[in-house]
């Protein structure tokens, strides 16, 4: 990040943006989670920051950012849900680019779960986390929302079905799995928006990327 140059093409924009992927506590020692590293969306964050932008960031990792960077940590999906109801209203940009768990364990124990008998296996419960990116797209008002979609397959397919699904004005649809898109230092991605054909990005470090993708919703912007 030290290379990031101070410009200002996104001077006066208000951006928040989720990063990293939840846990999901099932006692006080043991948790659900996934690949995710948090870089992707750091990186928005901080080359938001070096834009111009005000830039909220709710995240569950610990990547470096910028110092004009607000960072608001968080661990699981209902936090995160939370700090970005709260940060809303308040935005003119908002990038889910958090990995938020589908679900969560039904019970999380205040203690930490025994083994009964150890030979027995165990069935965990999980119940349905909020979508939170559906929740912002259905009381969208003036801001730009913008999703990921991490597909393992029909990436086209499965990320043009998220784009109505989720209200969204962008969805940056990437392959995962396999050493690609989460934790990787680099990445490829397409752009999907309503009405108009896919835009490839591609494979390059997760900083110019952010760049990239932060450079099509200023010129979304331009247009409205
Ligand atoms: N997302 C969210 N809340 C959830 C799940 C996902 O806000 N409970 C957001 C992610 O941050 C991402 C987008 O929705 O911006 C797509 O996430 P993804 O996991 O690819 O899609 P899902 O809708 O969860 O569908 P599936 O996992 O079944 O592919
Ligand atoms: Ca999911």
């Amino acid at each position: 990040i030290a290379t990031l140059q101070p410009t200002a093409w996104l001077a006066g924009k208000r951006v928040l943006v989720s990063a990293g992927g939840t846990r999901e506590r099932l006692d006080p020692v043991r948790y659900l989670t996934n690949d995710s590293s948090g870089k992707m969306g750091t990186a928005l964050a901080n080359v938001a920051a070096a834009a111009g932008a005000a830039v909220t960031l709710v995240t569950t990792a610990s990547q470096p950012v910028l110092p004009n960077v607000k960072v608001q940590a968080v661990a699981t999906a209902a936090e995160l849900a939370a700090a970005m109801q709260t940060e809303y209203a308040a935005a003119d940009i908002v990038i889910m680019a958090a990995a938020v768990a589908d679900f969560r364990p039904a019970q999380s124990a205040d203690h930490k779960l025994k083994k009964a008998t150890p030979t027995a296996g165990m069935t965990l419960e999980l119940v349905a986390n909020p979508d939170i990116l559906a929740g912002l797209g259905q009381t969208k008002t003036h801001q730009y929302l913008a999703g990921f979609a991490a597909e393992t397959d029909d990436l086209i397919q499965n990320a043009t079905a998220k784009l109505a699904k989720k209200g969204a004005d962008l969805i940056v649809a990437n392959e995962v799995g396999h050493g690609r898109g989460f934790n990787a230092p680099d990445n490829a991605a397409v752009l999907l928006r309503p009405h108009r054909a896919p835009v490839t990005l591609a494979m390059q470090p997760k900083v110019e990327l952010a760049a990239a993708i932060l450079r099509a919703i200023a010129q979304d912007l331009e247009g409205r």
